[in-house]
């Protein structure tokens, strides 16, 4: 049964051939709806500011004090604000996988760039898993590279599945479906 808004081209295919070519393409598209896409920007920026943030202060802003070296005061503000964001996009990414993945998915479009997305951002929540709990010093060290390297080039992944919609929107005819999530 196709969901709202949504012509099943593979049932159609199995059909009549003739018939499913004549189905635009973008008739099987789901683009997030607008509040989810600025709901998925600011949960983004939030994750990804506070992750840098946390990092320039390790690296840059510790202080000397009588007791040894300590951290900026800010910098543990940082880290939850990291971990309160970093739980938000978790639960953004489980329900796009439910009203977006799938179905762009079944759908056959965008598959590389949603799959190299969908990757970084599972390695940035398996690797923040295990910087809770990975004790030993140089696999910790290890992780925490693995999981700040993903963690910056992260936007370049997102920024490619958004940037083939330009592309895409040129070789294919209008929406006639509504944004479903
Ligand atoms: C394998 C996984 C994925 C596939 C196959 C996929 C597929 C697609 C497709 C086909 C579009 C174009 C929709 C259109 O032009 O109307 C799109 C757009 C979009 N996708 Fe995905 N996607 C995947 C994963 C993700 C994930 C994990 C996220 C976010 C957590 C995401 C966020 C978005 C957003 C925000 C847009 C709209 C971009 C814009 O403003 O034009 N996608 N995706
Ligand atoms: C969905 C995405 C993400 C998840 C689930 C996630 C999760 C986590 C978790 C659980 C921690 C450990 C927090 C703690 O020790 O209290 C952490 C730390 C950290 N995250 Fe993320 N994170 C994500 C994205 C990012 C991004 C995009 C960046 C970089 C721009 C980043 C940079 C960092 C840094 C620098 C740390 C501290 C590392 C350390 O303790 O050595 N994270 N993250």
């Amino acid at each position: 049964m196709p969901e709202r808004g949504s012509l099943d081209i593979m049932a159609l295919s199995h059909r009549s051939p003739a018939v499913a070519a004549s189905v635009p393409l973008r008739s099987t598209v789901s683009r997030p709806s607008r509040p989810i896409r600025w709901l998925l920007y600011a949960i983004g920026s939030g994750v990804w500011l506070s992750g840098v943030l946390w990092w320039v202060f390790d690296r840059y802003l510790l202080q000397q004090t009588v007791y040894g070296i300590a951290q900026h005061p800010l910098q543990v503000w940082w880290l939850r604000l990291h971990a309160a964001t970093a739980t938000a996009a978790i639960w953004l990414l489980g329900y796009l996988s439910a009203m977006h993945v799938q179905r762009n998915w079944a759908a056959r479009l965008r598959r590389n760039s949603g799959l190299l997305f969908v990757s970084a951002v599972g390695l940035l929540a398996v690797s923040g898993y295990l910087l809770y709990y990975v004790e030993a010093d140089r696999p910790l060290a290890v992780i925490a590279d693995v999981h700040w390297a993903v963690g910056l080039c992260a936007p370049v992944a997102f920024l490619l599945h958004r940037g083939l919609r330009r592309a895409r929107r040129a070789a294919v005819a209008p929406s006639v479906s509504p944004p479903l999530g």
